[in-house]
């Protein structure tokens, strides 16, 4: 009876809700569209944008060229805000989404930082395609746009930065997988014959060598980024170039900063011709919001306005986040700063994206996705995913003597301590909507223990002040289990505002040692936060049963990490970035952008691939409640690969080297091996060794040869993952297929990829866990068939 009002009440909210559509081109009942040829859906997209732009005024083009696009009222194009998020759900953050009382809510998934940290590219691949679901019934309904400016496929370079929660990590590949699967989720149609269309448009951002908000002094703004050829070829770079290639995404955004003098939305070497032309970019350039102005005014890059819009235009930006496009452009042009045929083509770029996306073939209920609507946003599913997203990404770093998991039935007296002990928005991280609902980690405790007492510790996260530190301590000491949910928030990892130091803010840790001291009980330490932190102090304590990293583990987060410590999930999370210690902060600037070591000014190096130092956690590690063990089951022994010459791929008379010796290596330029011919598989077992069912991350590294004429290789580099569920007992056979030229290609100093032939290493699993290693031999041939 309860649950029949319950839903007699909803019926009731939502049938005074207003129903509204979003407003479409080419709507029949609006306009006479016989002689329109954009409207006519048996038209290619690029003539029937053609066939549009050529019917503007410059006037009515520059008008389009903003997020805010006005429309053209005379040709029944409705005005089109371009700006909506998607980072890790349908959010409001972009002024394309809102959200009302038939829509109150979308699905929010944990901060990409977490979900990355599952290693489980089908799952990234999924919760893109829940999203999309949403956000298409969002349009339906009129509350969402259809373009999406996420993800954000920065690489985590440095642990300080603001914005490292928005990305998959610190490893390349990681960040290319994500990149490629959510965007594909996002886009991806998947109704037979609809090649080109776009479920929602998606866009990689931002572009390029872009991981530095407000350091010191140092914003984003003003920042120049000095970036060699050799890291920005194998470390920023990757993520973009397998985003448009591999992705397909129909979007990339430009930033803020500058690299190597020139700011990213004015270089055309950057734009035109990296991702349009080597690429192959099927869709529109944006800036990053107000960047036009912001290098315009910030820098003084050029010296009027109309010469900072002529400047992005001939770069190859087709789309402004912004107004200086609209308002300065009809100038630039009439100055012949720049010529109208590239603003046409600019617009062609824009139009033909909104034309795949189905915005010019009329009423939207009537096209593919057309019957979505507000009870497709937050379903059952919906919502399982972002729970199951959490407690996939969730990292068991420490776990003294099995303390983990707890019996519930052993517990009468739970403290949940800490300043994110009720966590609800903090879990959300950045960019994010609302949530479906909130379950904070006390509510998330409360499900298995009768009696949880809540003490924060500290009045926020900032912590300081040691006022309700002994309030916190007094409940340890009556409590069988505590468990301290510390980290950070957006008051200190955030857009605009990096860290300064690798610590816990404030009192914090003060309040972790002194609960510590008094606890009669078991204590697990949470760590709610993006960026890695310094925890040696309670690594190192023995009192401490468990320490678990959880991200910000989004709407359901509380269910994720109570169902990990009482054991109704194995965890299964490795961490995608290194723990740096805390010196890390003082030895190195920010503001440094080299990936590689230089002993010769004491530079450390970043992340697990080349820093030298030892870390508290490396890149990879996580446990479980089980002991996996790992085989070989097989790989390739020698690979042979064979030069080809230019376009006609004749192959070249090289002598055969000496395949076992190390002296006798060679390089080989990629730009002579035609790559797509030498994928290989490598087949691993993992077996499930406890006793309880499990799931594994099978890492792959390559470790290339230590003798080697090329500069700067990367210590380890990983090459492959991927995530296999196993039962407890019982072995489950894992197949990677690798490209050789993917996999084992390095970077030399001027940004080109080589091969180097000779002896090699594969090292499979991370640097915690019983690795099995499996060495050959790359060689080159000449007519000789391949093996
Ligand atoms: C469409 O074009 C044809 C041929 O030019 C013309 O006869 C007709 O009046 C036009 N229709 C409309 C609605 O403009
Ligand atoms: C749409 O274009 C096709 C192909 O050019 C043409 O045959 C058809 O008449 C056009 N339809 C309308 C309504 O103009
Ligand atoms: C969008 O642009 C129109 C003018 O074309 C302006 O009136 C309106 O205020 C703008 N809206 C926003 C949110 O900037
Ligand atoms: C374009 O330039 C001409 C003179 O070269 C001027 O008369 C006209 O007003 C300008 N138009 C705009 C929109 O600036
Ligand atoms: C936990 O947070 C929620 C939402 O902010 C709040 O309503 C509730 O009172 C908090 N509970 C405690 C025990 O502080
Ligand atoms: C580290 O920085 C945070 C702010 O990000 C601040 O709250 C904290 O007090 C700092 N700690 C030290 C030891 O400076
Ligand atoms: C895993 O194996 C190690 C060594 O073989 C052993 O010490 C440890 O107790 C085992 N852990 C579990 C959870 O079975
Ligand atoms: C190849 O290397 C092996 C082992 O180092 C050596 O014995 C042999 O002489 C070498 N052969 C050639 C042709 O260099």
């Amino acid at each position: 009876m309860k649950i029949f009002l319950h839903f007699l009440l909803i019926f009731l909210t939502f049938s005074l809700v207003p129903y509204t559509t979003h407003q479409y081109a080419c709507d029949k009942r609006k306009i006479d569209i016989t002689n329109l040829s954009f409207c006519n859906k048996s038209l290619s997209y690029s003539n029937r944008a053609k066939d549009l732009v050529s019917r503007l005024t410059l006037g009515e083009k520059v008008r389009q060229l903003v997020n805010n696009a006005s429309g053209i009222p005379r040709l029944g194009v409705p005005p089109y805000e371009w700006w909506s998020e998607a980072l890790h759900g349908v959010s409001n953050t972009g002024p394309g989404v809102h959200f009302n009382r038939l829509v109150p809510g979308a699905t929010s998934f944990p901060a990409v930082i977490l979900s990355a940290a599952s290693f489980n590219a089908p799952l990234w691949y999924m919760m893109g395609r829940v999203v999309s679901t949403e956000a298409r019934a969002m349009y339906n309904v009129g509350l969402a746009g259809l373009t999406y400016w996420s993800p954000n496929v920065n690489v985590y370079r440095d642990p300080r930065w603001g914005r490292g929660q928005e990305t998959p990590g610190e490893d390349p590949l990681v960040v290319s997988t994500y990149a490629v699967k959510y965007v594909r989720g996002l886009q991806d149609v998947n109704i037979h014959g609809s090649k080109d269309r776009l479920k929602v448009s998606s866009c990689c951002k931002h572009y390029t060598a872009y991981d530095l908000d407000n350091w010191k002094g140092t914003d984003r703004f003003h920042f120049d980024a000095k970036v060699t050829k050799q890291d920005l070829e194998d470390t920023y770079q990757p993520p973009f170039k397998n985003c448009v290639r591999k992705g397909h995404v129909s979007s990339v955004m430009c930033s803020y900063n500058r690299v190597n003098g020139v700011p990213t939305c004015a270089d055309p070497n950057l734009l035109k011709d990296i991702v349009r032309d080597q690429w192959g970019l099927d869709g529109y350039i944006v800036t990053d919001c107000d960047s036009i102005q912001v290098y315009y005014e910030s820098i003084k890059y050029t010296s009027t306005p109309e010469d900072a819009v002529a400047l992005a235009l001939k770069a190859g930006v087709n789309m402004n986040c912004g107004e200086y496009l609209r308002k300065y452009t009809v100038k630039a042009v009439n100055s012949s700063k720049v010529e109208e045929s590239v603003v046409d083509q600019a617009l062609l770029y824009n139009y033909i994206v909104l034309m795949r996306l189905g915005f010019f073939d009329g009423d939207p209920k009537q096209q593919p996705f057309g019957n979505l609507g507000h009870c497709d946003v937050c379903t059952r599913d919906h919502k399982n995913l972002a729970l199951e997203a959490a407690k996939q990404g969730i990292v068991l770093l420490q776990n003294r003597k099995s303390t983990l998991p707890l019996s519930a039935k052993y517990v009468k007296r739970l403290a949940i301590i800490g300043p994110n002990a009720n966590a609800t928005k903090t879990m959300l991280s950045n960019y994010a909507g609302i949530p479906c609902r909130y379950t904070s980690p006390l509510q998330g405790f409360k499900k298995y223990v009768w009696r949880v007492v809540h003490k924060p510790g500290c009045q926020n996260v900032k912590c300081s002040s040691k006022e309700h530190i002994k309030e916190a301590t007094r409940e340890a000491a009556m409590s069988d289990v505590v468990v301290l949910v510390v980290g950070l928030d957006q008051s200190i990892e955030a857009e605009g505002l990096d860290r300064e130091n690798l610590t816990l803010p404030g009192y914090q840790e003060m309040l972790v040692k002194r609960v510590t001291n008094k606890a009669k009980g078991t204590i697990i330490l949470v760590i709610m936060s993006a960026g890695p932190i310094d925890v040696s102090f309670a690594s190192k304590n023995n009192k401490i049963g468990a320490i678990l990293w959880v991200g910000y583990p989004g709407q359901d987060g509380g269910d994720a990490i109570a169902q990990i410590v009482f054991g109704d999930h194995n965890p299964s999370g490795r961490t995608p970035v290194t723990w740096y210690k805390r010196h890390y902060a003082d030895q190195v600037r920010m503001t440094d952008m080299n990936m590689r070591v230089d002993e010769s000014r004491n530079f450390p190096g970043r992340t697990y691939r080349f820093y030298i130092d030892k870390p508290l956690y490396k890149f990879g590690h996580g446990l479980s409640y089980s002991n996996f063990s790992k085989f070989l089951v097989s790989a390739p022994s020698a690979i042979t690969i064979r030069k080809y010459k230019g376009q006609n791929q004749m192959d070249l008379p090289l002598a055969t080297h000496n395949l076992t010796d190390d002296n006798q290596q060679a390089i080989v330029d990629l730009a002579d091996v035609n790559c797509k011919k030498y994928d290989f598989l490598v087949v691993v077992g993992v077996k499930n060794e406890g006793t309880m069912n499990g799931a594994h991350v099978v890492l792959v590294f390559y470790k290339p040869p230590k003798w080697s004429d090329i500069e700067g290789v990367p210590k380890i580099q990983l090459v492959g993952f991927e995530r296999v569920q196993v039962k407890a007992g019982k072995i489950e056979l894992v197949a990677l297929k690798l490209n050789v030229c993917e996999a084992f290609s390095l970077v030399d100093e001027d940004g080109r990829r080589k091969l180097v032939t000779g002896s090699q290493e594969l090292v499979i699993g991370s640097a915690t866990e019983r690795k099995v290693t499996h060495k050959f031999t790359i060689g080159v041939r000449s007519a000789i068939e391949d093996h």
